[in-house]
């Protein structure tokens, strides 16, 4: 079983996709896997997520795949059942994090506050996403969370471009970002996987910013 942490070893920038269209999954994740994104987190928000995971994790053996938008223990089998080998959910609950380990599904859970960190905390979860990172106090309230958890690392995602992740970046506690930007919908709608390509190399480029 993977460790999420590990997940921070394939690059600065995980992408966050939103799919309508199964004819759309697997030329995305190649796109994506041409500009050297690998670790890919499709959300199970549209009806047709399930078979889009299922789609790439049969046609792009290179893309580590997980799900992401784990609300409830029918989602957690939902990605089991599509072949992910990761899950990232918005927040945390006790139940997520059972149905999680029953399943074998390593979890990257949300938190956004010290109290949702200390409730992971004692489920033995220490890489969290921090969501949503910009709207919930962004670069500085990770810089305020390292303080009393010194030992516990973040994703921050939600409300992060390329311009805004060397900031997070440049952070002890931050080793990836995750957001939406690479997977622009109207890219998706157009079919325009060169741009995709575009949007991921620059992300798997970028660097932490010089000050934090
Ligand atoms: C999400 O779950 O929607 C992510 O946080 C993506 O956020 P973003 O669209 O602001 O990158």
């Amino acid at each position: 079983m993977l460790s999420t942490l590990s997940l921070a070893d394939h690059g600065p920038v995980i992408p966050v996709i939103v799919l309508q269209r199964i004819e759309h999954a697997v030329p995305l994740a190649e796109a994506l896997v041409a500009g050297g994104v690998k670790v890919l987190e499709v959300t199970l928000r549209t009806p047709v997520a399930q078979a889009c995971i299922e789609a790439i994790v049969k046609a792009v053996p290179q893309a580590i795949v997980g799900a992401g938008t784990l609300r409830g223990v029918a989602d957690v089998r939902a990605a089991r059942d599509a072949g992910c080998v990761f899950g990232v959910s918005p927040g945390y609950t006790r139940e997520i994090g059972a149905a999680c380990r029953d399943a074998k599904l390593p979890l990257l859970p949300g938190v956004a506050t010290a109290s949702e960190v200390m409730a992971a905390n004692a489920d033995g979860l220490t890489f969290l996403k921090f969501f949503p990172a910009v709207q919930a106090g962004g670069v500085a309230m990770l810089k305020a969370l390292h303080g009393p958890f010194p030992d516990v690392s973040f994703c921050p995602t939600g409300g992060i471009t390329a311009d805004g992740a060397p900031s997070f970046l440049a952070l002890p506690n931050v080793r990836v970002c995750g957001g939406s930007w690479l997977t622009p919908a109207d890219a998706l709608e157009q079919g325009d996987w060169a741009r995709v390509t575009r949007l991921a190399r620059e992300a798997s480029t970028l660097h932490a910013a010089k000050k934090a």
